[in-house]
């Protein structure tokens, strides 16, 4: 139904994303539950990953072993704030992993993003590149984080989130069809203010405990 689009629907990813969104659960829940999912996500993100083999001796002989090829060159970039805790879960899967940081926040009149930080690693064109943000609801902060990316010439880049609204996912695609995105849940809709709904409130808020 939405092109260049996978919604990872495991069950324990299901499960993890309902109590995610009650309103009942509290920062810390919340916290270890984003890790927890983050994890998940990206054990099905990364089926494709390239291995090599090395040589290495157990115990008892040696063997040929198959070894990720490409550990460091991947990159995790975390749209600032709530990026962060889908990349503290991916971290503890990839810790070789590299990381960078867009920080854009959304103007909450006109919804238009407006950067304040950004910092990747070297060698970016020869890096795999995965972006994180839980929430795509208008996708104006994934369009324009993905823009600014691009400029960078990264080898090649993927989205990854939680919970995307439809008009959002068609925001995205419209301006970067070639931008594999990927996420647990589509919603309904949203709201006047730019909420998803039914969603799970402000990811950043509920991660942080700010209001
Ligand atoms: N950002 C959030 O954290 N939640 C939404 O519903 C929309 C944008």
């Amino acid at each position: 139904m939405y092109p260049n689009v996978t919604i990872i629907e495991h069950p324990l990813v299901q499960h993890k994303l309902t109590l995610m969104r009650r309103e009942q659960t509290s920062t810390a829940k919340f916290r270890q539950l984003l890790r927890e999912i983050s994890m998940l996500l990206a054990y099905e993100i990364t089926r494709d990953l390239p291995l090599r083999k090395e040589l290495i001796k157990t115990p008892l002989s040696t063997m040929e072993a198959p070894i990720l090829a490409s550990e460091k060159k991947m990159v995790i970039v975390s749209i600032m704030r709530a990026g962060q805790g889908i990349l503290d879960g991916i971290l503890e899967l990839i810790p070789s992993a590299r990381v960078g940081h867009i920080g854009l926040y959304r103007d909450p009149r006109t919804f238009i993003p407006i950067e304040y930080y950004f910092k990747l690693p070297d060698d970016i064109e020869e890096r795999e590149v995965l972006v994180v943000d839980p929430m795509i609801a208008t996708g104006n902060t994934a369009v324009a984080a993905i823009q600014r990316l691009k400029q960078t010439n990264p080898f090649s880049v993927k989205f990854l989130c939680l919970i995307a609204s439809p008009e959002g996912i068609k925001h995205f695609h419209s301006y970067h069809p070639d931008v594999p995105l990927y996420t647990a849940a589509i919603d309904d809709h949203l709201d006047e203010h730019g909420y998803i709904i039914p969603g799970l409130g402000d990811a950043g808020d509920r991660l942080f405990g700010t209001k």
